[in-house]
């Protein structure tokens, strides 16, 4: 099958920086799509290269089969892109800024009930015929998405959407694209609202320096090693000042941190024992009045990916 987004080898390079060096990643039809990286990872790079807004110095980019620069105009049919800058023209209002975008896909009038539908869902219907510079960044946000979805591509590419968006909005917003996505479209979502990938996505890419560190389902990345750590916080009768020297020694390297009456250690989902980690530190004479544990998520799994292995 014709992959939504095909990117082979991806090479960009500012001066002699390498913004890029040399990304490969295959979207399928229907994907939703986590594009993930910390700031300066590459993502708009790689998102602007995909919109045929920059050109990769080498490596190839199609879309539903289109080359983007040999074949430009069926790729960029194909795919909407919502930018992660605000630009607008500020002397047109919302509906004109959207029969314009309508007019470069050699749309005409046609397409006003669908304009209609997007005002709607997007909750700017009243403002319709406001001037884009009275709009708030959240509105001027959703007019991008709006926009970005005049022609009805099949494929969506949304660059940190929900970023200064307002809670309440953001699950509106998502909520509009979970939508998208069961009516059949690709999402490719870029975030740095981790939690809120790890709801959506199915699949996800981390991008870090430039490069393609980790590329897997949801399911997969969370099963992980990284992910196999449980923590373990115990609180205690009374504040811990130094680990009793009775603690065998098994213990006291799983312990991480110490903090008043608290003790956080480390264990292996698979090979420790809570119960006989507690036995041994009731042993020792420390007295546990409390406990909670905690699950590694993908937040944990990105942060040990991009900081710890990936920094180099
Ligand atoms: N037009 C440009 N000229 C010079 N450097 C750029 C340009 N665009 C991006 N960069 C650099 O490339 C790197 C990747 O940027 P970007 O793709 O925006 O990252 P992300 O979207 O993941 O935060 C950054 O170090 C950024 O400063
Ligand atoms: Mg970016």
């Amino acid at each position: 099958m014709t992959a939504a987004i095909s990117i082979r080898n991806v090479k960009k390079s500012y001066g002699a920086f390498e913004a890029l060096k040399g990304v490969d990643i295959t979207i399928n039809r229907g994907e939703f799509f986590g594009l993930l990286g910390p700031n300066g990872a590459g993502k708009s790079t790689l998102i602007n290269i995909i919109a045929g807004l920059a050109r990769a110095d080498s490596g190839e980019v199609a879309v539903l089969g289109h080359d983007v620069v040999k074949d430009y105009r069926n790729a960029r049919r194909a795919l909407g892109i919502v930018p992660q800058e605000l630009v607008f023209d500020a002397f047109f209002s919302v509906r004109e800024v959207l029969e314009m975008q309508s007019g470069y896909f050699g749309l005409g009038k046609e397409n006003r009930g669908w304009i209609d539908e997007l005002l709607e869902a997007l909750a700017l219907t009243d403002k319709a015929d406001s001037n884009m510079r009275a709009l708030s960044g959240g509105m001027k946000r959703r007019v991008l998405i709006a926009q970005a979805l005049v022609h009805q591509p099949e494929v969506v590419i949304l660059d940190e959407p929900t970023a200064g968006v307002d809670v309440e909005l953001r699950q509106l917003l998502w909520d509009f694209i979970s939508q998208l996505n069961q009516k059949g479209h690709t999402i490719v979502l870029t975030t740095h609202y981790l939690e809120e990938a790890e709801k959506l996505c199915d699949r996800i890419a981390i991008l870090n320096h430039g490069e393609v560190i980790a590329l897997d389902t949801k399911a997969s990345l969370l099963q992980s090693e990284i992910c196999n750590t449980l923590h373990l916080m115990v609180k205690t009768a009374e504040a811990v000042a130094a680990l009793p020297p009775q603690l065998a020694e098994s213990i006291r390297n799983k312990v991480k941190r110490i903090e008043g009456n608290r003790i956080w250690l480390e264990l292996n989902k698979e090979q420790d024992s809570i119960v006989e980690v507690l036995a041994e530190i009731a042993a020792a004479g420390i007295q546990v009045v409390d406990l909670e544990t905690e699950r590694a998520d993908l937040e944990d799994v990105f942060v040990e990916l991009t900081t710890k292995r990936g920094s180099r």
